[in-house]
């Protein structure tokens, strides 16, 4: 009853509102306290870029970034292959409480010769921001004299709502409504619906008019860290990965349920113990025996990244069935040919989905380094005794990313 009402409040409060000259709308959640939650931006990228350009751009982690989308990060080199203008990313960020709404203010922009402020609102951010609000932001006076080499806050559209939605685990995703969006495609697109659209964004009618910025729950994987845990709140779209505890850990969701699943990442050089205390299994390990009245899983499980170290977490349950083998949400190679729409998650026809990258020569990767073992029709059944074998797709190939991306931080530091 208390949660109901309190989400009731969030409803009524957030305020499809007018933003900017161009008078495009947006979904503001108000919000008191400091707390933060992740949450992604839809970007379409405005020209080719090198996927290590497009992190720099937001100061996102390169690991983060691919694992949003997931990515395969073990192409080799994948931080300099160019994704072609077009493309269309979830951007991961951290979305706090400021002046009362909510806004992700950790993007820093550094002013070039020919930008103008409406050219850094509306093509370098694809309209994530209005020039009005980069002004506000900086308090700059005259926008004619925008000196190059000057740094920006780009303050940008982002939604927590608790990171439920109609209480199920939700990640949030900032859209910018595109030429040729209607709501209906939109919810049919991210597997919603249009009333649930229209509760989360407070709009009186279904119609959208392009810029216009939407706040689109995904279905999402859910973590039960401590509050304590520096990755409190940790929360995974649906098909997607999150490298989290200091690049030491991977954690993905779906595609079978829902729950969040963690395992080593092996990309930093030194990470804490990541085996279970009084165990010998690591985070995602697990053991299974059929008994008489079920099977008998004992898991090994990520508890969040708790003041440097890897806390886990040893259950043991009883279970209907036995466990098989874990299933990961497949990977994607870096997409580098030219796409007419997006990937992931735009795309009008959503049989298209799926085949929208095959466009690339390179997509035979695709059926050889994501192979995961155990996975075909022919592996054990369910029910096979204590097999605790799980691979992850990401991690083996991390390490040599890794060092990349903290050169482009450090770097950026
Ligand atoms: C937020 O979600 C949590 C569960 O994830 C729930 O316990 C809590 O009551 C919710 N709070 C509000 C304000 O809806
Ligand atoms: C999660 O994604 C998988 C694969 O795309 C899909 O089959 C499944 O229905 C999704 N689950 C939910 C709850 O949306
Ligand atoms: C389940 O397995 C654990 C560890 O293997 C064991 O300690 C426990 O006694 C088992 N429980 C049952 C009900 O078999
Ligand atoms: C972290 O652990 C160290 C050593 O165990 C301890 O000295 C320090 O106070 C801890 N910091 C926090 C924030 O808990
Ligand atoms: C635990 O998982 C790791 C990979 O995450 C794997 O290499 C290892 O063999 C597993 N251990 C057991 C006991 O199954």
């Amino acid at each position: 009853m208390e949660e109901k009402t309190s989400s009731l409040l969030l409803l009524l409060f957030s305020v499809y509102m007018v933003a900017g000259s161009a008078m495009a709308k947006s979904t503001f959640e108000p919000c008191r306290t400091t707390d933060s939650c992740p949450a992604l931006l839809g970007y379409t990228l405005y020209a080719d870029l090198k996927v290590s350009e497009v992190a720099a751009l937001f100061q996102v982690d390169l690991a983060a970034l691919l694992a949003a989308n997931a990515i395969d990060l073990s192409v080799p080199g994948v931080e300099h292959r160019i994704l072609p203008a077009g493309l269309f990313l979830r951007v991961p960020t951290v979305c706090s409480c400021a002046g009362g709404i909510r806004r992700s203010l950790s993007t820093r922009y550094t002013v070039r010769p020919a930008d103008t402020l409406a050219s850094i609102a509306a093509s370098v951010f694809a309209g994530l921001a209005s020039a009005d609000q980069v002004r506000e932001a900086n308090s700059i006076q005259d926008p004619a004299a925008l000196d190059a080499g000057r740094t920006l806050v780009i303050p940008l559209p982002c939604t927590c709502f608790n990171s439920t939605d109609n209480f199920l685990p939700a990640a949030y995703l900032s859209y910018v409504v595109r030429d040729g969006d209607s709501v209906p495609d939109i919810a049919a697109r991210y597997s919603t619906t249009v009333t649930d659209l229209m509760n989360v964004n407070a709009m009186g009618s279904p119609s959208v008019q392009v810029g216009d910025i939407l706040a689109i729950p995904l279905p999402a994987c859910a973590s039960i860290f401590p509050r304590y845990a520096s990755d409190y709140g940790l929360i995974v779209a649906n098909g997607t990965y999150a490298i989290t505890a200091g690049h030491c850990v991977q954690c993905s969701c779906g595609p079978g349920n829902l729950n969040l699943y963690c395992t080593p990442a092996s990309l930093a050089a030194s990470c804490s113990s990541m085996q279970c205390s009084n165990s010998n299994l690591m985070i995602g390990n697990f053991t299974s025996q059929p008994t008489s009245a079920g099977c008998n899983v004992t898991s090994c499980s990520y508890g969040g990244f708790v003041n440097g170290s890897i806390a886990t977490t040893l259950t043991t349950s009883l279970q209907p069935q036995c466990p098989g083998q874990h299933q990961f949400p497949p990977v994607i190679p870096p997409p580098t040919t030219v796409l007419h729409d997006s990937f992931l998650a735009p795309s009008p026809l959503p049989a298209q989905a799926g085949s929208a990258i095959t466009t690339s020569p390179k997509s035979s990767v695709q059926g050889t380094s994501y192979a995961l073992p155990g996975v075909s029709a022919a592996s054990g059944p369910a029910g096979s005794s204590s097999d605790a074998s799980v691979v992850s797709p990401l991690s083996y190939i991390l390490s040599s990313l890794f060092a990349l991306s903290v050169g482009v931080f450090g770097a950026l530091m």
